[in-house]
């Protein structure tokens, strides 16, 4: 363990809050699905922050295994993130739609179309491998994104002592996140890389990071973490100043040596002409913001297809990036990112995280010079 020394002057509602937690600065990293490691966890819960797993596109197996690793590397708390969307529903003639869409990219670099679909990721809701898995795990925290589990699964989680986030992007997702007793809500914002965490993907209300914050602060009564477009320490002390209790960052982490980004993402997010973000459903199925890419310019036109329930379209976006990869064409990969990528520093996660700690501090002392 390797806590970074420095007094913390954090609000009495924070400490309490990281208290809770067992760790000892507001600062998570955020789950990233394909992108986080076991060893980006530890690093960041090493250095007394909150290390995550993104774990939606693992099996219970996988998901096992990347818990025990990140157990290996570090004793500190750390979080296991899953996806809470409903489980989907077949459409074969929405599938059908996007297949025939999407065919003359397969043409074009030589290859063929699948002719069918199938969901890609699980979500979690019904899901009791995982469920049982987790209450024999007991990671310190598991936070759900697109939704929140069964009355059930959230009941056996907490008895279990862990402690339960979920995401909202409006008031309603908000409310009904502390109706079913969760423990904290994640704040996340238009601002936010990845996919968006709507319940309900065709229902975006686009609320900045900060608003949200101040939303949830006035009219719900648990912890709020704010995310999305959060880069530096000052940027983390404005939403603590705001009423957020912590702040979870994910595009900072990106490309971060012990990050899964290949080497592609890790250039395209550092690349001055590139580093501006779009939101796009073409990909998955649900709203995602990243770096633009042929799923922008040449798949998201106005005569595509209805979208087909989630996952069945990452499917088919996976098989085609898979052959343009093969082909050294990157363009159809997925590069998610938030809007503030622009900010993104080349760091290790434990130099980032004492940088980060370093200017928290200094703002915050800043702030407090000021009043
Ligand atoms: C590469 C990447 C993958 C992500 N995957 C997940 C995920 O698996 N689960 C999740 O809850 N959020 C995921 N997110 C969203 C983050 O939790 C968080 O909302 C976002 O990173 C905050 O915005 P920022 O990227 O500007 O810091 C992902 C974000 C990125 C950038």
């Amino acid at each position: 363990m390797n806590h970074p020394s420095g007094a913390a002057h954090y609000s009495p509602k924070t400490q309490q809050f990281l208290q809770r937690l067992g760790i000892q600065h507001p600062i998570f990293l955020a789950p990233m699905a394909g992108t986080s490691t076991p060893e980006l966890a530890a690093a960041v819960s090493n250095a007394g922050g909150l290390g995550s797993l993104g774990l939606a596109t693992s099996s219970v197996a996988q998901a096992q295994q990347a818990i025990q690793r990140t157990r290996e590397l570090t004793s500190q708390p750390f979080n296991c993130n899953f996806f809470c969307h409903q489980p989907p529903q077949a459409d074969p003639a929405t599938e059908q739609a996007w297949i025939t869409y999407m065919t003359p990219f397969f043409s074009a670099l030589g290859g063929t179309a699948p002719h069918t679909l199938k969901p890609v990721n699980f979500t979690f809701i019904d899901n009791q491998p995982l469920l049982d898995m987790l209450l024999h795990e007991k990671p310190a925290v598991v936070s759900f994104h697109f939704g929140i589990p069964t009355p059930d699964a959230i009941r056996q989680l907490q008895q279990a002592g862990i402690i339960l986030l979920a995401c909202a992007t409006s008031l309603a997702e908000a409310q009904i996140i502390q109706a079913a007793g969760l423990d904290a809500i994640v704040a996340q914002g238009i601002e936010a890389g990845g996919h968006r965490g709507m319940f309900n993907r065709d229902f975006d209300p686009a609320i900045s990071t900060h608003d949200l914050v101040r939303l949830f602060t006035a009219h719900t009564h648990l912890p709020i973490i704010a995310a999305g477009g959060i880069m530096d320490g000052a940027d983390i002390q404005q939403v603590l100043a705001l009423g957020a209790y912590a702040a979870q960052l994910g595009t900072a982490f990106v490309i971060c040596d012990e990050s899964a980004a290949n080497p592609t993402y890790r250039e395209r997010l550092q690349d001055p002409t590139l580093q501006t973000t779009y939101i796009t459903a073409s990909i998955s199925g649900r709203p995602a913001r990243g770096l633009m890419s042929a799923w922008h310019s040449q798949v998201d036109r106005p005569e595509r297809p209805a979208l087909s329930s989630y996952s069945y379209m990452y499917d088919l976006a996976k098989q085609l990036n898979a052959l343009a990869t093969g082909q050294g064409n990157h363009d159809f990969a997925a590069y998610w990112a938030g809007s503030n990528v622009a900010r993104i520093r080349n760091l290790n996660a434990t130099d980032l995280m004492q940088t980060l700690i370093d200017e928290l501090q200094s703002a915050i002392a800043t702030r407090f010079d000021k009043t």
